[in-house]
């Protein structure tokens, strides 16, 4: 098993990284309150994990709700659901809710658990490769709103992470690229020989070889670990996390929820972000189009869906967490490895960008 810290002073806490862990019950316990345990989970992994969960946790018996599954449901009429049950049952702030799930189940939980009665322990247990390298880790946490993503929300961490990487032979294989898109983007952000053994390892990777599954979610706990300690709230560094996430959460909203799932958004995004850098004449194309064909070579998407026009790109863009008084800043590429947040960028290329199409990072003369 292998261990990455996460260093917050006093919300320090640890990530279990390791095979067949949620047979560990006593990893977890000491990071569980004295009181009531409430495991939130859905219906699609309910059935797989929840009862190894429950008999590995909580000898005593815990509770479980199953809420649906998908992005569409990530919403405050969920949180209410979550917060009925804890009123019902009774749980005061000594308790602890555990999410079991994706990013999805994740995102829910962490938000529920920072609000009620003004924040309860938390604990994360990411069944996606995504929510593995990415979401469960670092404390943001929220819910859609139907005009845009992750519009509510709270920066609250976790008590400890436990990544039991096993869980992730039952997942299905669009989710794993889904999660390579994060991957990449750890690479891409400041991590230039991770990309570069990600380009070599990738059909390892994508068959789920466990040893390198490790050393992925290793390093990328790591990374995120490093940016967060640095700046929890966002203030500078962190926002180089959201790279290809302008573009991405501007395709996730516009195609309805669910529709193009999280990491696929974000790996188009992230061809955007490259075609916009080259443009700009920050990115070399050479570098631009080794990013488009190692994102293609994890099967991801490499360019976004034709439906959206420039003028709903733009509309939800501006509406981006990371909009400054409506103008859009960018998370833009010197080269692999060397992100930058950019507000100033010419409206001209935002719309080539937006209209490449499936020419994203060829330029003009193609
Ligand atoms: N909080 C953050 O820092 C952060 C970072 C990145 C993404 N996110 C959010 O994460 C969400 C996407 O997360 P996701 O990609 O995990 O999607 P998800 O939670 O919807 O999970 C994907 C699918 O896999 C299923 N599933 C989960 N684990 C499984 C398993 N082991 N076996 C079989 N099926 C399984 C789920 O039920 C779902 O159908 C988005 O809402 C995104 O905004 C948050």
């Amino acid at each position: 098993m292998l261990t990455v810290n996460v260093e917050l002073a006093d919300r320090s806490y640890p990530i279990f990284i390791g095979k067949e862990l949620l047979e560990q019950p006593e990893l977890l316990l000491p990071y569980i309150g004295k009181g009531k345990v409430l495991v939130v989970t859905n219906e699609v992994v309910a059935p797989l994990y929840l009862e190894k969960v429950q008999t590995a946790l909580c000898s005593s018996g815990c509770d479980a709700l199953v809420i649906p599954d998908g992005e569409q449901h990530k919403n405050l009429d969920t949180v209410i659901q979550i917060y009925d049950r804890l009123l019902a049952e009774k749980f005061d702030r000594s308790s602890t809710l555990i999410a079991l799930g994706g990013g999805v189940v994740g995102d829910i939980t962490g938000f529920a658990a920072a609000t009620y009665q003004r924040g309860i322990n938390f604990i994360q247990i990411p069944t996606t490769l995504l929510a593995q390298v990415d979401s469960s880790v670092g404390g943001k946490t929220g819910v859609n709103h139907p005009q845009g993503k992750n519009m509510i929300g709270a920066f609250y961490q976790p008590q400890c992470v436990l990544v039991d990487t096993s869980v992730l032979s039952t997942l299905p294989k669009r989710e794993v690229k889904a999660g390579l898109a994060e991957v990449v983007k750890y690479g891409l952000i400041n991590a230039a020989d991770f990309f570069t053994w990600l380009e070599q390892h990738a059909d390892g990777i994508l068959q789920l070889d466990p040893e390198l599954v490790s050393n992925v979610v290793k390093v990328c706990c790591e990374q995120k670990a490093s940016i967060v300690a640095k700046d929890e709230r966002e203030s500078g560094v962190r926002a180089l996390l959201n790279l290809g996430h302008t573009f991405g959460h501007a395709i996730e909203t516009a195609m309805g929820y669910g529709t193009w799932l999280h990491g696929e958004a974000v790996a188009a995004g992230m061809v955007m972000a490259a075609d916009l850098s080259m443009r700009m004449g920050w990115l070399d194309q050479s570098q631009a189009l080794r990013i488009k064909s190692t994102l293609a070579k994890f099967g991801m998407p490499v360019a976004p869906p034709a439906a959206i026009s420039t003028e709903t790109y733009i509309d939800l863009m501006s509406s981006d967490k990371k909009a400054e008084r409506g103008r859009i800043r960018f998370i833009v590429l010197r080269a692999i490895g060397e992100a930058f947040l950019q507000g100033d960028i010419d409206a001209e290329f935002v719309k080539q960008t937006l209209t490449a199409g499936d020419r994203l990072c060829l330029g003009d003369s193609a």
